[in-house]
């Protein structure tokens, strides 16, 4: 047995859409591990499977063939609710679109996680509070998505996916919406972010210099990794 075992390891992973004559094969065979606390960006073309490899590795969907084991654990044979229990406790996802809940102020979202887990009010809110103080967001607190700029809701979406400090974040395009400096901004935070937590994050990005910030670069192309 390695004493060591990633925290990400993914063997032969194959993943199809659709049926009969119009099956597509998104992921055609992906070996990849990542270790604890190794911060990774995946880059490569629209269209590659990048966001499908990123939601297998949050658990957010299933795939054909081939292994994914997260923190020594195979996750293909949890049933949904042990899933999602699962990314609960282990996972923080950003998404490509920041879906914040639109009826909850910047404060409340960041919070949700930690009151789905049970976490105490006060200490939700405290946690929460000092999270955006970090991402320069102390004077939004208590507006709504409807009332922030795209940026600000992406890093309040930050904020969300690391206030549980999960082991693992996944972030998909986290910066998407933001131009270059504020980009740099906020991957700054986040890396700093991960590097006291001691956590593990893998983010997808098309922007170079974001995936220059990371400490190993993987390429995919066509359903495939052309370099790690
Ligand atoms: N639900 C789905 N049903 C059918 N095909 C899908 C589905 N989701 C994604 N695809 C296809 O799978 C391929 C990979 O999609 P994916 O979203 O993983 O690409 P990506 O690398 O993240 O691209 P981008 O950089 O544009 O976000 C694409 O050809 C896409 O059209
Ligand atoms: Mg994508």
């Amino acid at each position: 047995m390695n004493s060591n075992p990633a925290i990400i390891d993914i063997k032969n992973l194959e993943k199809t859409y659709g049926s009969g004559s119009s099956v597509i094969s998104v992921l055609r065979g992906i070996n990849l591990e990542i270790q604890k606390g190794e911060v990774v960006s995946i880059t490569g073309p629209s269209g590659t499977g990048k966001s499908t490899l990123l939601n297998l590795m949050g658990c957010l969907d299933n795939f054909d063939r081939g292994s994914l084991a997260i923190s020594g654990t195979d996750v293909s044979s949890f049933e949904v609710d042990a899933l999602s229990d699962f990314r609960n406790k282990h996972i923080g996802f950003i998404f490509q679109l920041h879906n914040l809940l639109p009826e909850f102020t910047a404060l409340e979202n960041v919070m949700m996680p930690l009151l789905i887990r049970r976490c105490k009010h006060a200490e939700a809110k405290e946690k929460s509070r000092e999270l955006l103080a970090r991402f320069g967001l102390e004077n939004r607190s208590h507006h709504k998505p409807g009332e922030m700029s795209g940026g600000e809701c992406q890093r309040v979406a930050v904020a969300r996916a690391i206030v549980g400090e999960p082991d693992i974040i996944l972030a998909d395009e986290p910066t998407g919406s933001l131009d270059s400096k504020n980009s740099m901004n906020l991957l700054e935070v986040l890396l700093n972010l991960c590097r006291e937590k001691g956590s593990t994050a893998v983010i997808v990005t098309h922007d170079m210099k974001i995936a220059g910030m990371t400490e190993r670069i993987i390429s995919m192309l066509d359903g495939l990794i052309v370099s790690q």
